[in-house]
């Protein structure tokens, strides 16, 4: 067993107890940033006069050697490591000698993998958000198509008022607007350098921490040495900013399959994203779309997982945060592959334009349109919302839709109608007079659009 402490021990760990306690098995994917945030230590000991510029040199390119070496595969991650810190100063250790050993003066693990987890997120915040914005990418090139393919926008599930495609979509591509801006808000919160922290009360070098905070690209070093090595809020935020994502693509996962079941037939998954039954030959399963909307579960428990991990531990570092680990990596893997696939699965998906907009004539979708007709000739709306329901319940009757009804029919119930209530009522105008800011027509939607344009030039 490889180990950085031993000295005020006379036994050996149990087996048991090494492998309940290490966790390079799943740390190994930090070692990019714990060697990035050595190279900053090592740097600024050697610049400040801690260690010798010759010993700081050799410690930087034995910590490069190892980098390439992981990167190339000539170096495993393996062995009897406790974790990913010990892992990389034992083989620089073998590898360079006694500098080696001079790379953890003035610092602790606890502020080592207080960086390391810092300096992960910051990188997946960024690979996750230029993973959102292909998604968008997708979803406005379906926007711009659709400005003028009518569908029914539902409330309760039930047919409400008619919309387009490219607004029901554009409602996603606000959301997804909004997990960005999280991403920002997040990531600009975290970025203060917990270096130099120590195992909890800072440390008696004359260490630059500003030296460092800005050699990895952090705004400014923390302030409280204890805090440093115990927060984990920004991973609670980001768990949270995840979880908000999988809500999101879970609503729309589930939009999804509602249209493309037969009931509904709005859209055709591809062949390329779709699955197959043993039994039933007949069928084609949106299981993409289903793993997305069940995946979302896996991902709030991540968070529930550490909220809990952290509510009850004193300052400043303990072992249980060694926890935030797994859920937070499996988070992260769910999310982009969600992310990917989601919009892989949207990109190839086929919209049944006429089936959309068939099904928007239905449903009663021009009966707030026939209230608002007599509203504008002089009737109160309460009265008008009166009379148009009695006219849906004559359709009812009729099994026809309002604008199916005759002038006459129409005069039974009030004498206000006149001859241009049809092209009132028509599907037409009732998105296209819908001109207030963010609402469907194409003239709403056209300014709406040139703004995203702009987002995604950005
Ligand atoms: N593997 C540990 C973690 O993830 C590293 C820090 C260990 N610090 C300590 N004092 N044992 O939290």
């Amino acid at each position: 067993m490889h180990k950085l402490w031993g000295g005020r021990f006379q036994g050996s760990i149990d087996d048991r107890a090494f492998e309940f306690n290490e966790s390079l098995s799943f740390d190994k994917r930090l070692y990019k940033e714990d060697i990035s945030g050595s190279i900053a230590h090592v740097t600024m000991l050697g610049k400040c006069g801690i260690l010798s510029e010759e010993d700081s040199d050799l410690i930087i390119k034995g910590l490069s050697g190892i980098l390439s070496d992981i990167e190339d595969g000539s170096l495993a991650i393996e062995g009897n490591y406790e974790d990913i810190h010990s892992f990389v100063e034992s083989v620089l250790t073998e590898r360079i000698g006694e500098a080696g050993k001079r790379l953890h003066t003035g610092r602790s693990r606890n502020d080592q993998v207080a960086l390391d987890m810092k300096l992960y997120i910051r990188n997946t915040i960024d690979a996750l958000d230029e993973n959102l914005k292909d998604l968008m990418k997708i979803l406005f090139r379906l926007i711009e198509e659709n400005e003028e393919t009518y569908m029914p926008g539902f409330t309760h599930l039930q047919k409400a008022q008619s919309v387009t495609l490219a607004h029901h979509l554009g409602a996603y591509f606000e959301m997804f607007m909004r997990d960005r801006d999280r991403f920002h808000d997040i990531r600009k919160r975290l970025n203060s350098c917990p270096l130099g922290a120590g195992a909890l009360a800072g440390t008696t070098y004359p260490l630059d921490r500003n030296m460092t905070a800005t050699l990895l690209e952090f705004d400014q070093p923390t302030r409280n040495s204890m805090d440093s090595v115990s927060d984990r809020d920004y991973l609670i935020e980001f768990l949270g900013a995840l979880s908000i994502i999988m809500m999101h693509l879970s609503r729309f996962s589930e939009e999804v399959i509602l249209w493309n079941s037969d009931e509904y037939r709005f859209v055709e998954i591809d062949d390329r994203f779709s699955t197959g039954s043993s039994i039933m030959p007949q069928k084609k399963n949106p299981d993409i779309a289903e793993l997305v909307r069940g995946k979302t579960g896996r991902v709030y428990g991540s968070l529930m997982s550490l909220l809990t991990v952290m509510k009850g531990i004193p300052l400043a570092y303990d072992k249980d945060m060694q926890e935030d680990k797994e859920p937070a990596f499996d988070a992260i893997d769910t999310v982009q592959s969600c992310i990917v696939l989601f919009g892989a699965m949207l990109d190839t998906m086929k919209f049944n334009k006429p089936k959309m907009e068939a099904s928007s004539k239905k449903g009663f979708t021009n009966a707030t349109d026939v209230a608002d007709y007599l509203v504008k000739k002089g009737v109160p709306f309460r009265d008008a919302h009166s009379i148009s329901g009695r006219l849906v319940l004559k359709c009812i009757d009729r099994h026809c839709s309002l604008d199916e009804l005759r002038l006459e029919e129409l005069r039974e119930e009030s004498d206000s109608f006149e001859e241009d209530v049809y092209e009132a009522i028509s599907l037409n105008t009732c998105v296209e007079a819908r001109k207030t800011q963010g609402a469907p027509s194409k003239d709403s939607m056209d300014e709406v659009i040139r703004t995203y344009r702009k987002y995604l030039e950005e």
